[in-house]
């Protein structure tokens, strides 16, 4: 089936999702929008983050007529992805369990750091799914709200990364945890600062690699994989500003990521 899978998120955070999809499914279209100009979503009220993820799924599947969805924000899944699931009728991943998935395997203490944007936090629904799997983890949260806004503005490849990762990490610095899950998909873009940081000792947690095989394992279980013998195309769409979405696009790619579109949700294209 050769209709896109659609990712989502508030920003470029998604992008570190989308990466690890291209990556272990590369004959899949991939359709990303950022919610740039609504960016950042963790400090919003719930009903506002409901109502943006509903926009931007609305817009995929009227626009893009997408095949499965991914909220490949942390923020939208803790507070939106049950709803979107009742609401659509196509397959709808989130990345909480993945990472809480991926975590567990890895701690050998079963204490683990979870840090996020504060609704993520708020909500709970790491150490949920996390103490669902197993009773005797020990689960220290942090809400790190500077964040977001500093990897949106595109300065992450310069040397003040360490200072605010630092700044925001610090209450983890003595904890015992030997792993730390990166509760916002923004984050793994910092993740050498984060290493550097938290020490070699912690082992560093991002959600996209095992989401990506979530969503390679619904897409083969109910035979939707793309069998087009046409080459991938992936599309990139902002509602934000194009340039700056480009930059950190090419450069969290490591290559030119090609087709970026300023799109607005108000007024969807219909193709
Ligand atoms: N990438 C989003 C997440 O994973 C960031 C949320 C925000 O915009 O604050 O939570």
């Amino acid at each position: 089936m050769d209709q896109p899978i659609g990712v989502i998120d508030s920003g470029v955070g998604g992008l570190t999702v989308a990466k690890e999809i291209i990556r272990q499914l590369p004959k899949e279209n991939i359709i990303y929008v950022g919610d740039t100009k609504r960016c950042p979503y963790g400090p919003r009220p719930e009903e506002e983050v409901l109502q943006y993820t509903r926009e931007l799924t609305q817009y995929l599947l009227n626009s893009h007529h997408i095949k499965m969805l991914v909220i490949a924000c942390n923020t939208a899944t803790a507070i939106a992805l049950d709803a979107i699931k009742r609401e659509v009728d196509i397959p709808v991943v989130g990345v909480i369990q993945p990472g809480a998935r991926t975590a567990i395997k890895v701690t050998k203490n079963q204490t683990i750091g979870v840090i996020g944007t504060e609704n993520t936090i708020k909500s709970g629904a790491y150490e949920e799914a996390l103490v669902a799997l197993n009773t005797e983890l020990k689960v220290e949260n942090l809400a790190c709200p500077l964040l977001v806004p500093f990897v949106e503005s595109g300065k992450f490849l310069d040397k003040t990364a360490d200072e605010i990762v630092e700044t925001s990490l610090h209450p983890l610095k003595n904890t015992t945890i030997d792993t730390l899950i990166l509760g916002c998909t923004h984050y793994p873009i910092l993740k050498d600062a984060i290493q550097r940081y938290m020490g070699e000792h912690v082992k560093i947690i991002s959600s996209g690699d095992e989401t990506a095989r979530e969503v390679s394992t619904i897409l083969s279980y109910k035979g939707l994989l793309n069998q087009s013998p046409f080459a991938a195309e992936h599309q990139f769409l902002t509602t934000g500003e194009r340039s700056r979405f480009a930059k950190i696009a090419d450069d969290w790619f490591g290559h030119e990521v090609g087709h970026v579109e300023c799109i607005s949700l108000q007024e969807p294209v219909n193709r």
